[in-house]
């Protein structure tokens, strides 16, 4: 049994970097959908299938909880998940929550109403699907009023990652930051609501400048499954194995992720 780790390829791996360093004792399964990746030019419908798909292998795998560490499948699939599919002795969580109670300066189990919180303008920085979902706007309604989110669907960055092609995502992340900020010059915060993000974050950060507050989902996704994992022990599971799943081509997807996690990570053919 381990804790379930599921992205559309290698974004979720910063996510999963932040938990283990967090949680160094829990042991975790990963799963990439790196032969379907991007999730985020798909419909709604394919992400569901390709999400249900990738946790139904992580529950073979001994995991009761899995973290969708995709903002697209955490906004696109992850409620119709909860209502009707995930069976009553497993949990899956997302990764907007978090980022959200961050933003809003919120502890979990606060369901207050709305209230003002301490920043106006938002720039939101996701996938297309993500955008489209509106489910960001969703969730920060339910805990702030009066704050302005403008979007930008962040085309081309997963797609450059995945590919390994580092220039070419440095140079779509300042033009999407570009086009954000001729919409709204003056953003409080960015949030970089995409798991393959954190790995141009400082991008993101430089071309959005010093007075942009910047809310990156690694640190405090692995922050709040430490607070779940201490009020629900038992969701942690026994294991002690980690194992790296992928759909693509084992040893590609492992020379890239080592690269990105600067340690050495073997993946297995889910
Ligand atoms: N890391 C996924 C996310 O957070 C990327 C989605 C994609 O594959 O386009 O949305």
């Amino acid at each position: 049994m381990a804790v379930g780790f599921f992205d559309s390829g290698l974004g979720g791996l910063t996510v999963l970097d932040a938990a283990v360093k967090r949680l160094p004792d829990v042991p975790f399964v990963y799963y990439g959908d790196n032969a379907h990746t991007p999730y985020g030019v798909r419909d709604p419908q394919d992400v569901y299938d390709l999400t249900t798909a990738g946790v139904a292998r992580l529950f073979d795998a001994g995991c009761d909880l899995v973290i969708l560490a995709c903002n697209t499948a955490s906004a696109v699939a992850l409620r119709k998940m909860q209502e009707a599919w995930v069976p009553p002795d497993k949990r899956v969580l997302g990764v907007f929550v978090p980022l959200i109670e961050a933003l809003t300066e919120r502890h979990w189990g606060d369901n207050s109403p709305p209230r003002q919180v301490g920043v106006n303008t938002v720039a939101l920085f996701a996938t297309p699907a993500t955008v489209a979902s509106r489910a960001f706007q969703r969730e920060l309604a339910f805990r702030a009023i009066g704050v302005d989110v403008e979007a930008q669907a962040c085309g081309g960055v997963v797609d450059a990652i995945e590919e390994g092609d580092m220039i070419l995502a440095e140079a779509l992340v300042r033009s999407h930051v570009e086009a954000l900020l001729r919409k709204m010059p003056k953003p409080d915060a960015a949030v970089l609501g995409c798991t393959h993000y954190p790995l141009v974050e400082e991008v993101f950060a430089s071309a959005l400048g010093p007075d942009v507050q910047v809310f990156s989902q690694p640190k405090l996704v692995a922050e709040s499954l430490a607070d779940y994992l201490s009020r629900h022990p038992e969701r942690a599971g026994g294991g002690t194995e980690r194992l790296f799943l992928t759909t693509g081509d084992p040893a590609r997807v492992a020379n890239k992720a080592t690269q990105f996690l600067r340690r050495r990570i073997d993946f297995q053919p889910a």
